[in-house]
């Protein structure tokens, strides 16, 4: 007699195929050929291409490679249309939203089969997650339309957007994608993968339904030349990409200095943590979830599994038995787990960093289990034994491969853990609170599951840090992205003051000239120059006044090292950090006519008393935000809460605005400090005399060592090494330079720092609408969105 467990082995499912004849019968009534969506109108199908069923390599349809003129119009389109779009107001929007939403509800399964056609992901995942979450995000934007005249009332849309997604969640990307753009009153250009383009033309019919106007969403397919035209366009306002790190750099260095407004979301090598005291088995579903969901071609998938010492054996015996059990098969299948990859090109990337890591003496495990000949399959594969740099634990694979690792200690964990050039997500598994909350703030990554993994909401943003990109998707944040402060548009055509320092040799009559030469301030001390050059600063009657030391490219490297230390500044409370502030704005006052005076000097300003006061007066106002800039609880469709985060960005860069040296240098620097950032500052090239003055202020205001370092010099050249300095996270540049900036945000691209320009225009550093508020609070910060489930 067999025993029970015997025949439960023996047992199987039945197939359990969903149909596909509602979705071939939308594919034929097409005649399986599709044009371009432009304008609410179907163009002639043009030159073409195949999109194929990667499970048996069939050929689904043809679709058009649009051309530069066919991006040309939809732009024109776009542009036509966002005013009409604005004028329908909130309330109008919504309620397009809403049938939006509704109508991907009823269509639901059409969505959802064709997705798993043309993808290769399982039904169960297209008809679970994609579909639901899609709809969600129409429903939860379309509040946002409601509510924008209230919540956003200061803002305005940016206008025309490109969006270019990638093939591993067409129909989700284009609801994370469309639905905040249209919310905030934008119309778009909307390219899907090459690979995966059917469900967004399924949308555009949707939208044709829904009483999208003409021109609001347009529909172009192709491959990356069409994505590199919508880069390219001058028409386009602003481009919302997700896809590989590769390609989001291209985009970055190709928009540099165009004013487009930018939001990258890249790859990830995301860890999964698993703590000794872990509840084990339920971190095995999390795994599951984390790395084989979608057949891990997801950016925030757990491809790195860090478990601790003591129970690495014992977990890694799980995971193989839950992996035996892993249904590999025709995604059609409902009781299927794991689907094709999209395409064969990727099976053989996956195929060669697998064997690089066997080649490498690797252990590559891999269930029993036979897979079609036909279409593109990959088993679920668990390496062991490779070296944290070795190429399977540090490139995106994008495929069904988790590399585990163990490690001893918390400590030694989150070092794992942010040992990768990504920040997109993490999962942390433990059963203590205390420990995994210890470890969260910890991680550099912009979302952190708590004891479940690969969660998402509408209302809760997604985005990553370091090469994982910048920007938000969903949640308040989000919707930021699609919008631009009214304040922007108030600036000033050009800056106030255009003018550099003439450098001059400091006059011969001044023998002890150099050591009277300004220092630089770093690591909270003065360091002479480390070429020991100088440059003289003229006032503004042309009188010599001083020699300031000329910073170089050492110079900023060891003021970087300087800021790293200081990490202490980021650890700090809020209330601690607001009380320097405080005190830097005491001091200061107490030497107030002293700085008006020199200001004066410099500038030939009437209104240096005035600059000096409302120096303080901004000080005061940082103070005031370190300790209220909070985060938000979100409540998601599940049982707990997504706590969103502010967190500093890291070490920023700084090159002030050359005028009102002393109030443009501390409306920069400030908020960067009082949000927790470390600071490397180049004070106003023509008059950086202010900024130096400052040096005493800060000595005796308590501000630790290396939070703040300020070398003096040529914008220009400092700017040029802070930008392509690979330890720092932000850049902002506000001398008025367009070059200059656009320099910046080109250099910024190899290690994706975020940026913040003011371009060639000016700003009013008194008007608190120009220089102060939300805007300067979010480029100071960046959120991590925590996921804590109860009750697991
Ligand atoms: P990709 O980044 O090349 O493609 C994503 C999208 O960008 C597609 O719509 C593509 O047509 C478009 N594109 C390509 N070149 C472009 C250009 N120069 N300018 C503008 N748009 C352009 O990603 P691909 O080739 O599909 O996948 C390659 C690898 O990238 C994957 O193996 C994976 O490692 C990674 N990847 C990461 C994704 C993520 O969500 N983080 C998504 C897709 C891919």
């Amino acid at each position: 007699m067999p025993t029970i467990k015997e025949i439960l082995n023996t047992m199987d499912y039945g197939p359990a195929p969903e149909s596909t004849k509602e979705a071939l019968a939308w594919l034929d009534q097409h005649g399986r050929r599709f044009g371009l969506f432009i304008d609410n109108a179907w163009s002639d199908a043009g030159e073409t291409f195949a999109t194929n069923n990667p499970a048996d390599g069939a050929e689904l349809a043809q679709v058009t490679q649009a051309l530069d003129a066919d991006v040309e119009r939809a732009v024109a389109a776009a542009r036509r249309a966002q005013p009409g779009w604005v004028a329908l107001g909130g309330h109008g929007r919504a309620k397009i939203m809403y049938a939006l939403s509704r109508l991907l509800q009823k269509h639901a399964r059409l969505f959802a089969v064709l997705e798993t056609l043309d993808n290769g992901k399982t039904i169960r995942e297209t008809r679970d997650a994609d579909l639901p979450l899609a709809a969600r995000h129409f429903y939860h934007h379309a509040g946002w339309a409601q509510l924008q005249s209230e919540e956003f009332a200061d803002y305005r849309a940016v206008g025309v957007v490109g969006q270019i997604v990638p093939w591993n969640f067409p129909l989700l990307m284009l609801a994370w994608k469309i639905a905040p753009a249209l919310a905030a009153g934008n119309t778009v250009v909307f390219k899907p993968a090459e690979y995966t383009p059917l469900t967004a033309l399924l949308f555009a019919e949707i939208c044709q339904r829904a009483g999208v106007p003409a021109g609001v969403v347009n529909i172009v397919t192709g491959d990356g030349r069409v994505g590199e035209a919508i880069v390219n366009h001058p028409g386009i306002d602003k481009l919302a990409f997700t896809g590989s790190t590769e390609v989001g750099r291209l985009i970055r260095k190709a928009t540099a200095g165009s004013g487009k407004k930018l939001s990258l979301e890249l790859g990830g090598k995301s860890p999964f943590i698993v703590f000794d005291d872990a509840d084990l088995d339920a971190a095995v579903e999390g795994l599951v979830d984390s790395i084989w969901f979608n057949q891990g071609q997801v950016c925030c998938a757990g491809s790195r599994l860090l478990v601790q010492e003591s129970v690495y054996d014992r977990f890694i015996a799980k995971v193989k038995a839950r992996m035996q059990n892993l249904r590999v098969g025709s995604p059609l299948d409902k009781s299927n787990d794991i689907g094709a990859l999209v395409d064969p090109v990727q099976q053989q990337r996956i195929h060669g960093l697998v064997e690089s890591a066997r080649a490498e003496g690797c252990e590559v495990w891999q269930p029993n289990a036979e897979l079609s000949t036909t279409g593109s399959w990959y088993l679920p594969t668990l390496i062991t034994g490779a070296s944290t740099s070795a190429a399977v634990a540090q490139a995106e694979i994008f495929g069904p491969v988790l590399v585990a690792m163990s490690f001893r200690t918390p400590a030694e964990a989150v070092q794992l853990a942010n040992n990768t050039v990504y920040g997109l997500a993490a999962c942390v598994w433990s059963e203590s609170i205390s420990l995994a909350l210890d470890v969260v703030p910890q991680i550099k990554a912009g979302v952190v599951w708590i004891n479940t993994a690969n969660q998402f909401d509408a209302a809760c943003g997604f985005g990553g840090y370091k090469e994982s990109g910048y920007g938000r998707e969903g949640g308040k944040e989000g919707m930021y992205e699609y919008l631009v402060p009214l304040a922007e548009d108030a600036r000033p055509g050009a800056p106030l003051v255009v003018q550099k320092a003439q450098a001059k040799p400091a006059p011969e009559d001044s023998p002890f000239a150099v050591d009277r030469t300004a220092k630089l301030y770093i690591g909270g001390k003065q360091a002479r120059p480390d070429g020991a050059y100088s440059r003289a600063i003229n006032g503004a009657d042309g009188d010599f006044l001083a020699d300031i030391g000329e910073g170089s490219r050492k110079d900023i490297r060891n003021a970087v090292e300087a800021a790293h230390k200081a990490a202490g500044w980021s650890k700090a409370t809020a209330h601690n950090r607001a009380q320097v502030l405080y005190y830097i704005a005491e001091n200061l006052a107490i030497r107030a006519d002293e700085f008006a005076q020199r200001i004066a000097r410099q500038t030939g300003s009437k209104d240096a008393a005035r600059e000096v006061a409302a120096s303080i007066e901004r000080l005061f106002y940082w103070a005031a935000w370190a300790d209220k800039y909070d985060g938000a609880a979100h409540q998601p469709p599940m049982h707990g809460i997504t706590v969103a985060l502010n967190e500093p960005v890291g070490v920023i860069g700084i090159v002030c605005p050359l005028e009102n040296p002393l109030l443009g240098f501390i409306s920069l620097v400030a908020p960067a400090l009082a949000l927790g950032n470390r600071v490397v500052a180049v004070p106003s090239e023509a008059h950086p005399l202010s900024a130096i003055d400052l040096y005493q202020v800060l000595d005796t205001s308590d501000l630790p060592g290396g939070a703040l370092n300020i070398v003096t010099g040529s914008a220009d050249e400092l700017a040029r090494t802070l930008a392509s300095h690979g330890d720092i996270d932000a850049v902002w540049r506000h001398d008025g330079s367009a070059e200059g900036c656009a320099e910046v945000e080109r250099l910024s691209a190899d290690s994706l720092k975020r940026t913040w320009t003011g371009g060639a225009k000016g700003r009013d550093w008194f008007d608190p609408k120009q220089a102060c508020g939300r805007t300067v609070l979010q480029h100071a910060s960046q959120v991590k969105n925590v996921w804590i489930p109860y009750g697991v």
